[in-house]
């Protein structure tokens, strides 16, 4: 059944069919179509935004399609618990049960393999290995050339099935070991025609993008994803032009979220401030815009005439928004 939420954007209903354990802080949920039809198909790199309903506040969470591309019978993705984070991921692991129904959206593909590469070389980092099940398993199909390196915790999730899947096409290091992936060895040592993509925490994406820029790597080459989380900060309020209202927005909500809590339809794709998709004009503002996006340039940011409101926040007396 394809149904209809506030934000006018399709939704499909699923069921939590199965959850598995996957390691101490990591857990796969299995969502099946509530009426039994196909799902939509996706390509490896897709993500679903899940809802739930956490207290008063309706999250949409984005999480990587984890089960195998082709599959219409279900979806799975991975969700680490994150403590300290704003509860999305808690209630995933504490609230949700099998039999427990959402609504996802149709899957987005924002970090697709690229069909011009020779070679494929996939460096991922803890949680950053979930896009890559899933384009691991589409290059397996296709018998495409690729080498993943995945660097986690000396329990890291999927290790032993990782191993089991792709053997010695895997490399693994421990962070807890203080391994650290060869990175100039492994970028220096490609065939002309290699894709690098990279999936990981902030440091090392950084670290990975400065390394292969520094070795020449053409940046049509070089692939990353990088969602955030919405991070937290103290309570503000918004004013929204077109619609005549004010908004007030939680320590622990994204503006975007307030925006939709109101019931104002907003656009998004990522909620990771990575697609550009929830671009907003600011009208006028009185305080700080704090951005948080990795879509803007440093003069846009500095410019103060646009906002993406799914991970950025302020800190002031007024801010005006064109919504
Ligand atoms: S929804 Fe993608 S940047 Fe905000």
């Amino acid at each position: 059944m394809i149904t209809k939420s506030a934000d006018k954007t399709p939704k499909i209903e699923v069921e939590v069919t199965h959850i598995q354990q996957v390691s101490d802080i990591i857990k796969r949920f299995t969502f099946t179509p509530v009426d039994g039809a196909p799902l939509p198909v996706f390509g490896g790199g897709a993500h679903i935004v899940v809802e739930m309903l956490d207290g008063e506040i309706l999250r949409r969470n984005p999480y990587s399609l984890v089960s195998k591309p082709g599959s219409t019978e279900n979806y799975q993705i991975s969700v680490r618990r994150d403590d300290a984070g704003r509860g999305g991921s808690l209630y995933m692991h504490n609230t949700l049960n099998v039999g427990d129904r959402l609504l996802v959206s149709h899957p987005v593909n924002l970090f697709h393999i690229d069909r011009r590469a020779r070679k494929h070389l996939l460096i991922a980092g803890g949680i950053g290995i979930t896009p890559f099940l899933a384009m691991m398993a589409e290059l397996e199909d296709e018998s495409a050339n690729f080498e993943l390196h995945l660097s986690a915790r000396t329990d890291g999730a999927f290790l032993d099935e990782l191993r089991g899947l792709y053997g010695s096409k895997g490399s693994f290091y421990r962070d807890d070991h203080n391994e650290v992936i060869p990175l100039n060895e492994i970028l220096t040592g490609q065939p002309l025609g290699t894709h690098v993509y990279v999936c990981g925490p902030t440091g090392m994406l950084e670290w990975v993008l400065r390394t292969a820029e520094e070795a020449g790597w053409p940046s049509q080459n070089v692939h990353y994803e990088r969602f955030l989380a919405p991070p937290t900060g103290l309570p503000y309020e918004v004013n929204l032009a077109t619609s005549a209202i004010t908004v007030k927005v939680g320590g622990h909500q994204s503006m975007l979220e307030a925006i939709e809590a109101a019931g104002v339809d907003a656009p998004y794709l990522c909620r990771g401030g990575a697609c550009g998709q929830c671009e907003t004009r600011v009208v006028s503002y009185d305080g700080e815009l704090l951005h948080n996006d990795h879509f803007l340039t440093e003069e846009e940011h500095a410019s103060g005439t646009k906002i993406m409101p799914c991970v950025s926040r302020f800190q002031g007396r007024e801010l005006v928004l064109e919504r």
